[in-house]
């Protein structure tokens, strides 16, 4: 194989009450990578980036960066091109360096001959979200390496677990254009909680995913609720409570910051409901002077994959 191209998934991080431990993956929104096979061993030279501003150097770049370490753990004798196409800002809250560490990681896989487990592909892409913010977090490039909704059982040893969601389960994305750096939004959480907060957190995560399990909806609304991450973070994203709020009178079961924001996402039983709930979290932003994009999904269920073999 010569060349490839690929699609990375934007993905949802934390998804309320899950901080650092659950996520999903959404269905179109993502990036487009494409990788060409060089004589050069053990390179990695990036040639173009397209809609964000972002790193040519490939120490510094998250896609390049996890494509080095892949060749290099793997002692490959070939070298890689790579070119990046982002159809979503970075900073957005929605796995933009995670999208682009998951793709490489998948991409330079398939070059290797599906050397790498699932499993491992998450670590290599966990090494590209340490780069990208100060920490090796799992949530956002686990949804997109393997699709879905996933829990992270476990950062050591790293485990994964994949968590059936219905098929009528969708997610409107308000993306507020501004950049909030994920290093700066962990910045702001609090280094201790009281146990009885911990508690309520837990019971959530233990809520949302049998309610995942069993489609009931009521279930999933009552546990999509985070009393210790979102009242640190709202401050930064303009409009986050008339939003929520707007989301919920329109009948989406939940709503919270996306990842570390400043995206808005809200959760919706069916596409019907889904497209009334952005119209809804529109009218709070329109004329606010601030440029934003919506986005309806279902849930993706596939993560990154081939585009053109
Ligand atoms: N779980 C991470 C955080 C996701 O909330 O900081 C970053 O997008």
């Amino acid at each position: 194989m010569e060349q490839l191209q690929i699609f990375s998934p934007a993905t949802v991080a934390n998804v309320s009450c899950g901080f650092d431990a659950m996520g999903f993956a959404l269905d179109q929104l993502g990036d487009e990578m494409t990788f060409r096979k060089t004589s050069e061993k053990g390179t990695v030279v990036i040639t173009k980036i397209e809609g964000a501003k972002l790193p040519y150097d490939a120490q510094k770049n998250a896609a390049s960066f996890v494509a080095l370490k892949m060749l290099e753990d793997a002692q490959a004798d070939f070298g890689l091109e790579l070119e990046i196409v982002k159809k979503y800002k970075p900073g957005s809250g929605l796995g933009s360096s995670a999208a682009s560490s998951a793709g490489s990681a998948y991409a330079v896989n398939q070059f290797l001959n599906g050397t790498y487990t699932t499993l491992e592909l998450v670590k290599f892409a966990m090494l590209g979200e340490e780069l990208a913010c100060g920490s090796p977090i799992a949530d956002n490039v686990s949804a997109a390496v393997y699709g879905g909704f996933v829990l992270i059982r476990s950062y050591d040893p790293l485990e994964i677990v994949s968590i059936p969601t219905p098929d009528d389960l969708y997610v409107t994305v308000l993306h507020p254009q501004i950049e909030l750096k994920t290093e700066d939004g962990r910045n702001v959480l609090p280094k201790k909680i009281p146990l009885k907060d911990a508690v309520k957190q837990w019971s959530n995560v233990g809520g949302l995913i049998s309610g995942l399990y069993t489609s009931d909806y009521g279930l999933m609304g009552r546990s999509l609720e985070d009393i210790i991450v979102e009242p640190a973070r709202k401050l930064f994203i303009p409009h986050f409570d008339a939003v929520k709020e707007a989301a919920i009178a329109s009948g989406a079961v939940g709503a919270g910051i996306s990842g570390s924001g400043p995206s808005i996402f809200a959760l919706s039983k069916g596409k019907d409901q889904a497209q009334k709930t952005a119209h809804f979290m529109d009218e709070v932003y329109k004329n606010k002077g601030i440029e934003y994009n919506i986005y309806v999904s279902s849930i993706g269920k596939q993560g990154t994959r081939i585009i053109q073999p």
